[in-house]
């Protein structure tokens, strides 16, 4: 008999936090996984007798709601019956505090910003080390009065009732945000909340992971079928496809298809890399020409975007339709590079009318092809894969290699994509990569890359007037590509991209530095 497949929430103990809209849930399990507890997130909604896994504690988010109020979001009462210790964050705690006693109104004004905080009872394991440090308020709502079976352990200023706590019951609230960073001791809070008060165990790590994902894999593709999956160069596929490599060998099938607005000697690199240096199962497709002639006369973004989108499906499915496996049988499987941000995104809580959106597979592959999914990467957040890169013994440059677009170079030439545009592009980008590079900026640096301009200008190269196009070089820091700025170079490190790129690509006369922030421009051009 075989045994049952488990999920990652069931090998490690995990925290459930429970989001009630707030933007700022998803840092709750980042802070978590920080100090190697595990932690999961489900929209508020969640019935509790249908939950996939048994948490060792519950996190009640905060949200942009009033308890209050007609059609708010409320918890599964059943939570109480996990009898697990529970903590409420903001509109996580003044939900506490409707359900015993309903006790929560409009504060005078609304608290935005630093507070003190004052622990009233140092016996609290929350506040264990916690006193007199800085929290972060974002709340107009407060508690009124003190919840049935409650009492007060922490004040600040505007908040009588920063943090309460039922110790019978080993159910705790706090009115501010421990999750932020500007809540100078939140970490530590959560950490007594998880480690001390839940008694959870810290071993989220890679290598424990990499070691549970594989008894995963095996089982679920089991000791025959075979599964396929689409590289790109980028980490993600890169990752996963060597996790599949580990756990099944050449059963699994690694397909690139060189779309032909790939970076320069994209193709070359992914052969040496991952079929050479990764023994990685690889099928590599030059589909330069389909691509081009695809995009021959368009100039749209998202018309780009959709024809290679569609394009790529089409190849895919053809690639793999030849793939036979040895017994003749049927390819199974779809690897697909989801991380944690895509799960969070599609099961965040957005509103109690908006009903919860599934999360949507890459690409519209599988809307065509008979096969099932597997996404080891989907509890994962980027540092952790990378993370896990490093342990799998993927080469450091493709660990931190910057997010590259699926429509490639194809929306960083600004109108009509041929081949002539892309080499411009690919060898201005091929030189700012490298001097960034050299300069050491490389992982300092969000993304960094050309971009080709419609334009002509007037230059002056040797004795000869030049009429050629123009560069822009867009190098920008961030933490989740939602907000970005741009990066300050030094005047001398630009002086000298600028010079190279004019005087070693054939059709530029021209260098710009794009000095945008997002918002209110995009990163990409197009
Ligand atoms: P924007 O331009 O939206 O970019 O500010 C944010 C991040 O998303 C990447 N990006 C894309 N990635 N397909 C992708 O796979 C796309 O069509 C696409 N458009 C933008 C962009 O490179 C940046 O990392």
């Amino acid at each position: 008999m075989s045994q049952p497949i488990e999920a990652v929430s069931e090998v490690f103990n995990t925290i459930l936090v429970l989001d009630f809209g707030s933007q700022y849930s998803h840092l709750i399990i980042r802070r978590l996984r920080e100090f190697n507890v595990y932690a999961e997130m489900l929209p508020c909604t969640q019935k509790i007798s249908e939950l996939p896994f048994k948490p060792v504690g519950v996190i009640l988010s905060g949200g942009p709601f009033s308890v209050y109020e007609e059609g708010s979001p409320h918890v599964d009462h059943d939570v109480f019956k996990l009898n697990v210790p529970i903590l409420g964050i903001c509109y996580g705690m003044q939900e506490l505090a409707w359900i015993n006693g309903k006790g929560v109104g409009r504060g005078e004004k609304r608290e935005y910003g630093p507070a003190t905080l004052t622990v009233e009872d140092q016996t609290c394991p929350l506040f264990e080390g916690v006193d007199h440090s800085q929290v972060w308020m974002s709340h107009h709502d407060k508690l009124q009065s003190l919840p049935t079976g409650f009492k007060t352990v922490a004040t600040s200023g505007n908040s009588p009732f920063a943090g309460i706590a039922n110790f019978e019951n080993t159910i705790f609230g706090i009115q501010f945000h421990p999750e932020v960073t500007h809540s100078a001791q939140g970490k530590t809070l959560l950490k007594n909340f998880a480690v001390k008060i839940c008694k959870a165990a810290q071993n989220w790590t890679m290598s424990n992971f990499i070691e549970t994902e594989i008894t995963r894999i095996r089982q679920l593709v089991g000791p025959t079928a075979e599964v396929i999956g689409a590289v790109s160069g980028g980490v993600d596929s890169t990752v996963g496809a060597k996790l599949m490599k580990e756990a099944i060998g050449d059963r699994f099938h690694a397909i690139y298809v060189d779309n032909g607005v790939m970076r320069l000697n994209e193709t070359e690199n992914v052969k040496k890399t991952l079929d050479e240096g990764l023994g990685i199962n690889l099928t590599v497709i030059n589909a330069e020409d389909e691509f081009l002639d695809k995009l021959k006369g368009v100039t749209d973004p998202e018309k780009k975007r959709k024809i290679i989108g569609n394009t790529f499906i089409h190849i895919f499915e053809r690639v793999a339709n030849e793939i036979k496996p040895k017994d003749g049988s049927e390819i199974e499987f779809l690897l697909q590079g989801t991380l944690y941000p895509d799960v969070i995104e599609s099961i965040s809580f957005k509103g109690p009318s908006q009903t919860i959106k599934t999360h949507h597979n890459v690409g519209g592959l599988l809307d065509n092809m008979k096969l099932k999914l597997i996404e080891p990467l989907r509890e994962l957040f980027k540092d952790e894969v990378r993370n896990l890169g490093q342990l799998l013994g993927i080469p450091e440059d493709l660990v931190w290699r910057h997010p590259f677009p699926g429509p490639g170079i194809a929306i960083r030439v600004l109108g009509e994509v041929t081949k002539a545009q892309v080499k411009i592009a690919r060898e201005a980008d091929f030189i700012f990569i490298e001097e960034i590079k050299k300069a050491g900026l490389y992982r300092e640096i969000s993304q960094a890359f050309a971009c080709l301009l419609p334009v002509k200008s007037v230059g002056v190269q040797g004795d000869q007037r030049t009429y050629e196009q123009v560069i822009a070089l867009r190098a920008i820091e961030t933490v989740d590509f939602m907000t970005a700025d741009w990066y300050v170079f030094d005047a001398k490190f630009l002086k000298n991209v600028a010079s190279r790129i004019v005087n070693e690509v054939d059709g530029v006369a021209r260098v710009t530095y794009d000095i945008t922030s997002k918002p209110p421009a995009t990163v990409e051009w197009e």
